[in-house]
């Protein structure tokens, strides 16, 4: 089975390419062909890498058509949640020209599409779990272009059963850019300096690791592949329980501790969403309510706090 991947060289596309499962061929793409790190010598980067501009709509119809793969992965899209207050073309281009140019090009191929998604598409007006046939209700640029994508995906192949969505919260591992990573930085920087660390605390969601959500994504592939019939369209992952941003602060303060990540953990104090302005408005609870497709997915549901300790070993 061939499966083309986007955003490889992200947070998740490094998780994915740690866990291609057996018997998948995979070409992984990213914005410069390469994995990142400007190490050409990188085992990945020798064959499969392909550079592949997602705000470039003819060239993603382009690759599909090349390389004919059984399922696009589209793990790339413009993620950066408050620049994209003040670029909404690029993110648009990105968030939904890219997903609709794939669903174009599988839809004429006969490929499928496996298109992640997020849970910014609500606005967390509504206090408890969304279920993923809920109204989609964006609040800033980056949620409306995703929820865009979604919907270019469900009018050009839903139909036909072959564009699968899969909205995940809060993503974090060992590699890239995320929140606990930052945090584990301003630990380090605040302690030394005995400054607190000022952290949201009325923001709610669930995090997620790279490492379950890149299992979940293979999955979804291979129960997509074997059995269409039995995934509803849309799959909500993230994994389990709940956490403000806040808590998640503390949680990474006495887990790099406990790892000996930190030599001290500094004091984080909570405050609300209007002490810490950001261009872009987040949702205030955006909770997925995961228990069909863990049902359907058949995979274990894992902490948050313990799919972080988890990963937080592999920091170096
Ligand atoms: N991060 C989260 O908290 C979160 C939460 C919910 C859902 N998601 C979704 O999960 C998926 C994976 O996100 P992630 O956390 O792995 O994000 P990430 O680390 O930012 O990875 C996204 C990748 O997309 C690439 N990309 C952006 N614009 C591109 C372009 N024009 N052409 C080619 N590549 C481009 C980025 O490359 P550059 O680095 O070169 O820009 C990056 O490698 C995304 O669909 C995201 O919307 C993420």
């Amino acid at each position: 089975m061939k499966v083309l991947l986007t955003g490889a060289a992200g947070q998740l596309g490094h998780a994915l390419r740690q866990q291609v499962p057996p018997g998948v061929e995979l070409i992984a793409s990213s914005r410069t062909g390469t994995d990142g790190t400007g190490d050409d010598s990188h085992a990945d980067v020798a064959e499969g890498w392909m550079a592949l501009d997602l705000s470039d709509a003819a060239a993603c119809r382009a690759a599909v058509h090349r390389h004919r793969p059984d399922w696009v992965l589209n793990s790339g899209a413009y993620t950066a949640v408050d620049k994209a207050e003040s670029e909404p073309e690029l993110a648009q281009a990105v968030n939904w020209g890219a997903p609709r140019a794939f669903a174009e090009a599988l839809a004429e191929t006969g490929g499928r599409l496996l298109q992640v998604s997020t849970d910014f598409v609500f606005n967390g007006a509504q206090g408890h779990p969304y279920r993923p046939d809920q109204a989609r209700e964006p609040l800033g640029v980056y949620g409306a272009t995703k929820a865009a994508g979604e919907e270019a995906v469900e009018q050009v192949l839903g139909g036909e059963g072959r564009g699968l969505i899969l909205r995940t919260s809060w993503v974090m591992g060992p590699v890239g850019k995320n929140f606990a990573l930052t945090m584990l930085r301003l630990h380090r920087d605040r302690a030394s300096s005995g400054t607190p660390l000022a952290v949201v605390a009325d923001q709610v969601g669930c995090p997620t690791s790279t490492h379950t959500l890149a299992a979940a994504c293979w999955r979804a592939i291979e129960r997509g592949t074997t059995n269409p019939g039995q995934l509803a369209p849309i799959l909500h992952w993230s994994d389990a329980g709940a956490a403000s941003w806040y808590d998640v602060a503390v949680a990474v303060g006495q887990l790099g501790l406990e790892r000996g990540l930190l030599e001290q953990a500094a004091v984080v104090t909570p405050i609300t969403t209007a002490e810490y302005p950001t261009p872009a408005q987040r949702p205030s609870y955006s909770l997925l309510d995961c228990s069909q497709t863990r049902q359907v997915l058949e995979l274990p549901s894992v902490h948050w706090r313990q799919a972080l300790q988890q990963w937080l070993e592999a920091v170096a």
